[in-house]
């Protein structure tokens, strides 16, 4: 709802994380006609499956896949021009679990996300803290999301309580 909000037609949004597709569709489908969304994933499996997914939603124009890591994000991007940014970490639903996203590259992207956003644009991390990895993986990502808010962006973080386990939450990062 919030990612929707920050995009208009035209945009350029980035998908960091773009695994079978569904956020990248949505992307595209926010920033309209005349936007343009890049997507990264190292996985061939999930860009074969985001390509198919976003070819029948009928966005495949609007949107440039790479088979790269995010850590890659500024050789494909010109620095102040995004408006979101989106990662979902974790692994591919249906794929291979240990090939998940990482705290060392998923820091490196976000330092990215950061400088290639205009200001008002929008960081939008979903963190999974349900399995090993990605607890110590999303304890990383929020201490980096709190040194953002001491540099005078806007930070929220939207979490379930009461589950039975630690239950995935939404971290967002309005670029001053
Ligand atoms: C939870 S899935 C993403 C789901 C996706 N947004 C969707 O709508 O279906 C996480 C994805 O991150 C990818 N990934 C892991 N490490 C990565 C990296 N360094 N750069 C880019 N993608 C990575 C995985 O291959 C996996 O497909």
């Amino acid at each position: 709802m919030l990612v929707k909000e920050a995009l208009r037609e035209g945009d350029l949004a980035i998908d960091a994380t773009s695994g079978n597709g569904h956020d990248t569709a949505f992307l595209a489908e926010c920033v309209g006609a005349g936007g343009r969304v890049i997507a990264f994933d190292i996985q061939p499996e999930a860009i074969r499956h985001a390509r198919i997914h976003v070819g029948e939603c009928g966005f495949a124009e609007r949107v440039e896949f790479h088979q790269q890591s995010h850590t890659n994000l500024t050789a494909h991007v010109t620095p102040g021009t995004v408006a979101a940014v989106m990662f979902n970490l974790g692994y591919l639903p249906g794929g291979e679990h240990s090939i998940a996203t990482k705290s060392p590259e998923t820091l490196i992207a976000i330092e990215q996300a950061v400088e290639v956003l205009k200001p008002g644009g929008l960081l939008s991390i979903v963190c999974y803290p349900g399995h090993t990895a990605g607890a110590g993986e999303a304890a990383v990502v929020e201490d980096k999301l709190s040194s953002l808010a001491h540099d005078g962006w806007r930070v929220a973080a939207y979490e379930m309580r009461g589950t039975f386990r630690p239950a995935p939450f939404l971290l967002l990062g309005c670029k001053p």
